[in-house]
């Protein structure tokens, strides 16, 4: 079976022990050509984790992640909804960068199921050790890899959902009663034709999870 989960040591107490055992990683056949792993990074102490898909192509090379165009908008759209993006953690679903290389550029292509469901062990472990109030799903892969395949983040979005009983997999997050909220991805904002209104939509999803947090 294709899974990270042989790679992930299951004593790692610590953020920083899971993420310095992420490089040796053969969970499935992305490492091969990506530039190095990308792991989530933020805040140990998060209320609230994003979840986005995969690295881009800068964080590909910088080794972190929304270190790029998505990242500096959705930076943005966290602070503009209230929540203060110093106190946040983010990973993403699939943590190697899957392409396409067409003469010297690379196009992003979407992870398959078999990478998102191979990668899932990090996500898990990344969650288990962050125990947050609130995960923010972002786009469709996250919510593939959280909510189950048939969630649709259109219908969806901004609804505040109880977790463990909608994850896909709630036997794999010990995580006591939270919830998860699902948005649009950033990046599906920087491709919108009305880049205002795909903003202001992000941020007005981000503000329900702004306000479940102060409660
Ligand atoms: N898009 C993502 O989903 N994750 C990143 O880290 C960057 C862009
Ligand atoms: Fe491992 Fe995930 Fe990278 Fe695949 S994408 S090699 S499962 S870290």
């Amino acid at each position: 079976m294709t899974t990270a989960q042989e790679f992930v040591p299951d004593d790692a107490r610590t953020l920083d022990k899971l993420k310095a055992a992420a490089p040796s990683c053969k969970g499935c056949e992305l490492y091969q050509d990506a530039t190095q792993v990308v792991f989530g990074r933020g805040d140990a102490h998060a209320r609230v984790v994003f979840v986005g898909e995969q690295p881009g192509d800068v964080e590909d090379q910088k080794g972190l992640p929304f270190v790029g165009p998505a990242g500096h908008l959705l930076r943005r759209a966290v602070d503009e909804a209230g929540i203060d993006p110093a106190h946040i953690y983010i990973t993403n679903a699939v943590k190697h960068f899957r392409f396409e290389q067409r003469g010297k550029r690379r196009i992003h292509q979407t992870p398959d199921r078999v990478h998102i469901e191979a990668c899932r062990p990090w996500l898990v472990a990344e969650l288990s050790l962050l125990k947050p109030e609130l995960i923010v799903v972002l786009g469709a892969t996250a919510a593939k890899a959280l909510l189950g395949p048939s969630f649709r983040v259109t219908r969806s979005r901004g609804e505040l959902l109880p977790w463990p009983a909608s994850a896909q997999h709630p036997e794999d997050f010990p995580v006591a009663e939270i919830q998860a909220m699902a948005t649009i991805h950033p990046s599906a904002v920087l491709r919108a034709d009305d880049r205002d209104a795909a903003f202001d939509g992000l941020v007005a999803d981000l503000k329900v999870a702004a306000r479940a947090l102060a409660k």
